[in-house]
Parts: structure tokens; C-alpha cells; sequence
């Protein structure tokens, strides 16, 4: 395999000097949850970070195609981020929402200055799953309704909720999580009934949603929930037009609308700063998580002040969300994408990436499809591009050669097949041509 010349980085990393790959790997097996699993048949022990760019023990340098996991959305260890969260660590770490610290208000302002509409209450927890969950309490003390509605092919969560919303066998523990949900039809253009050619496709899929508040709940439900692009499903892009007529059925039976942003979120798209402005659709609550904190543990769920009230019932209480010392670092964040204009540059090397593996397309027959929306890009492969089979070996194997040549990306998808990469938005044009070049090489050698 040639490699392709990883472009250079100012940094040096530290020499490594801790417990052996193989030592932390034994360390792991024995107290760590089996259920974990670990990419690559040797695997990577990372040590060290800054901005696109990750070194493993052997100081050897990656390209960070995946963004740590979609969270990395600044940069790893952006100085801005560091010097944010060193400064609130060295003054005060904990404090709670029962006392006042300026902090969280003034993150808070930050993150609904960037909402639309009336979007403006922010709620701050801990992970992804946390946020749907309080989304989905949300949903329902303010509707008075129970039934939700999420998508097949989501993934919104390990928890119990989280598991009921998500759609994927592979996530789901066989025990009763999904009272109330129904899931309607992945609205995907390359695998669904409806594809990239109708222009009514849309509307078409939107039906479904109207379906099972028909024949599979109340007539009434509390609310519809759905990531803007689905990421773990393998970089799924609606439809023009899906989420506008979903939302309308979904009002009309006394819903809410639900936006997961916590990957498509913070201007990784390009076009917009939310993923679902993309679909010209106003949520009533957004749940956003990963970015928000450039892989620090924040999360977050922004409403309006009508759906907020509701939940001044009862007592609403978390322990860590929005603790002075993440609310530092979300507020680092979004400067840094403001400041660096990370949104555009997204845009930018998106473009350019995703016509770059429109050609690897042409060249390469398993490629099956290339999709996404600025830095959040996917390619599915498949064995015959008439049955579309899976090909999942295949996939595991393009994610061991371009570990090989320097970069690192993901896959996703219910049967693992498609490649998925959502970089820091930082990446500049010769990171860009890097990846293509690596996947090339990485296809011809298949
Ligand atoms: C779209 C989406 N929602 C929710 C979650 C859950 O987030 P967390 O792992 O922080 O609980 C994830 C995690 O991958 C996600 O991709």
C-alpha cells in the first residue's frame, strides 16, 4: 500500500511513559464491562491530542476522521477550550444550581442566542441519553400524552428510554424499554421505498409518522423525536421536505417535535449551525450533546418558556449538568466556532470531500453510496450495487487500512457497512485531500 503523506502538525507530543498497550488491555479485560468493544484487530491506545491530529503510545500520528466519537467538534485540546476549563478548574470546580455562579447563566445565554424562535430555556445534564430522556419527560408533563414516535435506524441512547427511542437491535437489551414507542420508517433515500429521484419522497415517508398516530396510538401522542442526520444508522440524510411534513402530523395529533442534534449540532453540517435547519423545521425542544463539549461531559436540552413552566410541577435536579467547569468549556466552544469560523470551513472541506468520493464512487464498485451534509459524511458499501448487500467484512477491513496509512474514521449502519467520518471542524484543505487519497489507497487494496 503507498501512504500518503499525512500533513504536518507543529506539535510534539510528550514520550509516552505509562503501562504498556498490552498492560492496559489486560487491565480492562479483567475489571472493565465485557460488553465493551474495542476498533481495530490490534487495538490503538491514544495518549495525546491537539486539534485534528492524535498520537497512540508509539508516537505514531493519526488524523482524527471521526472526531474522538463525533464529540471532538473544536479540536482536540483547542487552547482556548484548555485555558477556559484550567482557569474555572483552579478557582472552583463544583457548585450546583442551588447556588447562584455566573457561569452557567452565561453559557446558557450563549448557547440560546444560537436557537431560533422561542427556543430559549436550556436545561443542562450530563450525556446524550440524559438529554432525550428529560426531553421525553418534557414531551409528555407538558402534552399529557404518553405515545412518542422516533425513527427505525436511530440511535438516541443506552439508557432505558434512550433504548426505547432508539431503533437498532444491536443497542437494544431484551427487556421491556419501549412502552409507548413506535417507530415509523427510516426515511433513507438510498435503502427506503422512496429514493433520491422522487421529489415527492418527503412527503411520502412523512406518511408513515401519520400511520402510527392512526393505528398505533391514541390518536394522540406526546411527541416525535429524530436526529437531524442519522449518525450511528450510517450517516442518514433526509429527504427535503420529511421533517416539515412530519412535524405538521405531528401537531396536529398534539405532539411536540423533538430535534436530536447531539452529532448533526454546533455548525458540523455547514450549511447551518443546527441540523435541523437544514429542513427548514422549528423544534419545540432540541437535545444536543458530544460537541457542545469538544468531548467533555456536557449535555444539554433547549425548549420554550411554555414547555419549561410545565416542569416547575415537581422538582427538577442535576447533580453535574452545567457545574462551572463544563459551562466554561461550552461557552470556550462556541466562541472558538464563532471565532474560527468553523461552520463555513465545514462547509468548505465538506463540499470538497464529499466530490472527491463522488469520483472514488465512479472508481470503486463497492461503493454503494457516498451521502452527509458538511463534515458529517458517510460511504455505504455494498457487494453488488443491484441487491445492495451489505458489505460488512469489507468495511471492517477499510477502517484496518487507513488505521494503517494515518487516519481514522468509523463505521455505522445496522449491519456495520458504511464508513462514517465527522472530523474536527478545524480539518484545513491538505487534511481533506489526505482522506481522499487514504481511501483510495484503501479501496484499491481491499
Ligand atoms: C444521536 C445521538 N443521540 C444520543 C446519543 C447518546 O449520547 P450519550 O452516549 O452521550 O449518552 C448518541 C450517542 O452516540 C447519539 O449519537
Amino acid at each position: 500500500m503507498n501512504h500518503p503523506t499525512l500533513p504536518p502538525s507543529k506539535h510534539q507530543p510528550q514520550p509516552y511513559k505509562g503501562p504498556s498497550a498490552e498492560q492496559v488491555l489486560a487491565l480492562r479485560k479483567q475489571y472493565l464491562s465485557p460488553g465493551i468493544f474495542l476498533y481495530y484487530k490490534k487495538p490503538i491506545m491514544l495518549v495525546e491530542g491537539k486539534m485534528q491530529y492524535i498520537w497512540d503510545d508509539t508516537g505514531k500520528r493519526y488524523l482524527d476522521g471521526l472526531g474522538g466519537i463525533v464529540t471532538i467538534s473544536v479540536g482536540h485540546c483547542h487552547p482556548h477550550v484548555v485555558a477556559a476549563a484550567t482557569k474555572q478548574n483552579e478557582t472552583l470546580q463544583h457548585s450546583t444550581t442551588i447556588y447562584l455562579h455566573p457561569n452557567i447563566g452565561e453559557f446558557a445565554e450563549k448557547l440560546a442566542s444560537k436557537m431560533p424562535g422561542d427556543l430559549k430555556v436550556c436545561y443542562f445534564v450530563n450525556s446524550g441519553s440524559e438529554a432525550n430522556d428529560l426531553a421525553l419527560l418534557m414531551a409528555r408533563v407538558y402534552t399529557g400524552n404518553y405515545d412518542m414516535i422516533s425513527l427505525r435506524n436511530a440511535y438516541h441512547g443506552g439508557n432505558s428510554s434512550g433504548m426505547g427511542m432508539t431503533a437498532h437491535s444491536t443497542w437494544k437489551f431484551n427487556v421491556p424499554h419501549s412502552f409507548g414507542f413506535h417507530h415509523a420508517i427510516a426515511p433513507d433515500p438510498y435503502r427506503g421505498p422512496y429514493g433520491r429521484n422522487d421529489p415527492d419522497a418527503g412527503r411520502k415517508y412523512a406518511a408513515d409518522v401519520k400511520q402510527l398516530i392512526d393505528y398505533a396510538s391514541p390518536g394522540r401522542i406526546a411527541g416525535f423525536l429524530a436526529e437531524s442526520i442519522q449518525g450511528v444508522g450510517g450517516v442518514v440524510v433526509f429527504p427535503d421536505g420529511y421533517l416539515k411534513h412530519v412535524y405538521e402530523h405531528v401537531r396536529a395529533a398534539g405532539g411536540v417535535c423533538i430535534a436530536d442534534e447531539v452529532q448533526a449540532g454546533f455548525g458540523r453540517t455547514g450549511t447551518h449551525f443546527w441540523g435541523f435547519e437544514t429542513q427548514e423545521v422549528v423544534p419545540d425542544i432540541v437535545t444536543m450533546a458530544k460537541g457542545i463539549g469538544n468531548g467533555c461531559p456536557l449535555a444539554a436540552v433547549v425548549t420554550t418558556p411554555q414547555i419549561a413552566k410545565v416542569l416547575t410541577d415537581r422538582i427538577h435536579f442535576n447533580t453535574f449538568g452545567g457545574n462551572p467547569v463544563v459551562s466554561a468549556i461550552g461557552k470556550a466552544v462556541l466562541e472558538v466556532i464563532e471565532q474560527e469560523k468553523l461552520q463555513e470551513n465545514s462547509l468548505k472541506l465538506g463540499k470538497h470531500i464529499l466530490a472527491g468520493l463522488e469520483k472514488l464512487q465512479t472508481k470503486h464498485k463497492i461503493i454503494g453510496d457516498v451521502r452527509g451534509k458538511g463534515l458529517m459524511l458517510g460511504i455505504e458499501l455494498v457487494k453488488d450495487r443491484t441487491t445492495k448487500e451489505p458489505a460488512k467484512a469489507e468495511c471492517a477491513q477499510i477502517l484496518e487500512n487507513c488505521r494503517e496509512m494515518g487516519l481514522l474514521v468509523g463505521k455505522g449502519g445496522l449491519q456495520g457497512n458504511t464508513i462514517r467520518f465527522a472530523p474536527p471542524m478545524c480539518i484545513n484543505q491538505a487534511d481533506a485531500d489526505f482522506m481522499l487519497a487514504v481511501f483510495d489507497e484503501a479501496f484499491a487494496n481491499l
